[in-house]
């Protein structure tokens, strides 16, 4: 049976008094949940603090991101063996943001996956087309390359550290959801395309989160779709109300 997972990416937003207080609020309302895995995603600075703060907790940590090398020369940058060394076990990677702004690549990101999985990190592999190449019909074939190149080599024993996040660009952040019948269009697609390259069982045990604009109010729609088992959600994670009223849609 694969997961149910809601994921919380809260990119550069909260400081440290702010990111604490959300997750008491998040401990709170989040107090007994079964059917869910829940996942936060501070920001660097926050992480260690965060780990502190949910050790008793089921509510679990990750980092937006980290670099592909074991150490060195890399001003600015963040390792795995860091991350682990403050118990995050789990790093989002390839976040549209980051491919957008911060210039990552596909081959860039197949790097950085590896690094995850040889130090055995849960991986929440973030991928969508953009308003464009939906426009043109061309959404397929870039969602297709997109897993193909960043994630398709990676053994097969290593599925079970990745969680997918179909996060379609147009949707991020502007309000404009996709349909819960393209959602489960797409997630079906990204099904399919596994289970052709490494056979129905790892196709049906990933769990393929949805991103971009989940609210509250559209959840439980989206989650419905049987191709869709979760959210990795933006804005509407920063309010520990609106966060858990959408874990509770699950
Ligand atoms: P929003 O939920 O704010 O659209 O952001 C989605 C997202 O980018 C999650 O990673």
């Amino acid at each position: 049976m694969r997961k149910n997972i809601v994921a919380g990416n809260w990119k550069m937003n909260k400081d440290l008094l702010e990111t604490k207080e959300l997750l008491l609020g998040l401990k709170d309302k989040l107090s007994s949940f079964s059917n869910v895995e829940i996942i936060v995603a501070p920001t660097f600075t926050n992480l260690y603090m965060a780990t502190e703060e949910l050790k008793q907790s089921e509510i679990q940590v990750a980092a937006q991101n980290m670099h592909q090398t074991k150490s060195g020369a890399y001003t600015g940058e963040i390792s795995a063996g860091m991350l682990k060394s403050i118990g995050v076990e789990t790093v989002i990677l390839g976040h549209s943001e980051r491919r957008a702004h911060f210039g990552e690549t596909d081959e860039l990101l197949a790097s950085k996956v590896n690094t995850a999985l040889q130090n055995d990190m849960t991986v929440i592999f973030c991928f969508g087309e953009e308003l464009q190449d939906r426009k043109e019909n061309a959404h397929f074939a870039v969602v297709e390359n997109q897993l193909k190149k960043g994630l398709f080599h990676i053994d097969e024993v290593n599925w079970k550290n990745v969680i997918l996040a179909y996060e379609p660009v147009w949707a991020i952040g502007t309000g404009e959801t996709a349909s819960p019948e393209q959602a489960q269009e797409m997630h079906a697609f990204i099904r399919k395309t596994i289970a052709q390259a490494f056979g129905g069982t790892i196709a049906d045990e990933v769990s393929i989160l949805y991103g971009g604009s989940v609210k509250p109010g559209n959840a439980q729609e989206i989650f419905a779709k049987s191709d869709v088992d979760g959210g990795l959600i933006g804005g509407a994670s920063l309010d520990a109300e609106s966060f858990a009223a959408i874990a509770n849609a699950i």
